[in-house]
């Protein structure tokens, strides 16, 4: 079972979040679990503090490493045997990208998620006790609630058994470094506009070709930089650009 433990002063509103949509589910099949943590509950001082001025002045305020530390440690304190990795979510660490979904339900058994508030976590914090920092994309938001949201979410998809099967993502966008084809429903004819003949033939062999054609020109267009990775690209799919762009002309 993969175990996600989420640290923040707002676990009421984090848990609900948990116990709905895919990472729910999991938890109810048994093949997850996911756990929200009250910082506050591990303060050293009567009027349950978790943060104080900064050293050097400056606005804000800045949460005490002692309560962070102490709380992680009772989490490690049932991890026996488990590879763990402590994340803080910070505006400040490296964006996350779907190939570090990947390695974290590889490599680890168990996710410790640190969210921040105010002007973020005391450094020392981060020095003694964070594996990595990450961030969800170059802004800055009120606290790592929602990061973390969407790092659990990323993460809990990918554990084997919570989607019926890998084809439910290992076509999806960024899967392999590409954006993936437009997707349709019924009716065939909505508004006037037509469903692709090629969809309803019924011929798998045709249908796969205008996907990756699909795929790899919505990366060409939307994704420059993700397809510049791609090159050099074989010749089957070479060769379907070059049939795109013959039907354009
Ligand atoms: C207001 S932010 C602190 C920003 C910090 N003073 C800075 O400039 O880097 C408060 C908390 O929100 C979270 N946070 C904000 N933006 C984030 C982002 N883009 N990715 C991940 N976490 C973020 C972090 O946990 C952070 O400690």
């Amino acid at each position: 079972m993969y175990k996600i433990d989420i640290m923040t002063l707002f676990p009421d509103t984090m848990g609900d979040m948990l116990s709905d949509s895919i990472i729910g589910r999991g938890q109810e099949r048994g093949f997850l679990r996911a756990e929200c943590h009250q910082i506050r509950d591990y303060t050293a001082n009567k009027q349950r503090q978790v943060d104080d001025y900064p050293y050097g002045g400056g606005r804000g305020c800045v949460m005490y490493a002692q309560p962070l530390c102490d709380l992680r440690e009772h989490i490690l304190s049932g991890a026996d045997g488990e590879r763990v990795r402590t994340i803080y979510l910070s505006p400040a660490g490296k964006t996350f990208t779907q190939r570090d979904a990947v390695r974290l339900v590889n490599d680890y058994d168990r996710l410790i998620l640190v969210c921040g508030h105010y002007e973020g976590v005391d450094e020392r914090f981060i020095d003694a006790c964070v594996d990595e920092e990450i961030s969800i994309g170059d802004f800055v938001l009120t606290g790592g609630e929602l990061p973390a949201l969407v790092v659990a979410d990323a993460v809990c998809r990918l554990v084997p058994g919570v989607l019926p099967d890998e084809e439910c993502f290992a076509e999806e966008s960024h899967w392999s470094g590409m954006l993936e084809y437009p997707q349709y429903t019924r009716p065939e004819v909505w508004r006037g506009r037509r469903v692709p003949e090629v969809l309803l033939s019924g011929h798998h062999e045709n249908i796969r070709r205008w996907r990756r054609t699909q795929s790899l020109a919505r990366t060409k267009k939307r994704r420059p930089d993700m397809f510049a990775r791609l090159e050099p690209l074989d010749k089957r799919d070479l060769k379907l650009l070059q049939e795109l762009s013959e039907e354009e002309k």
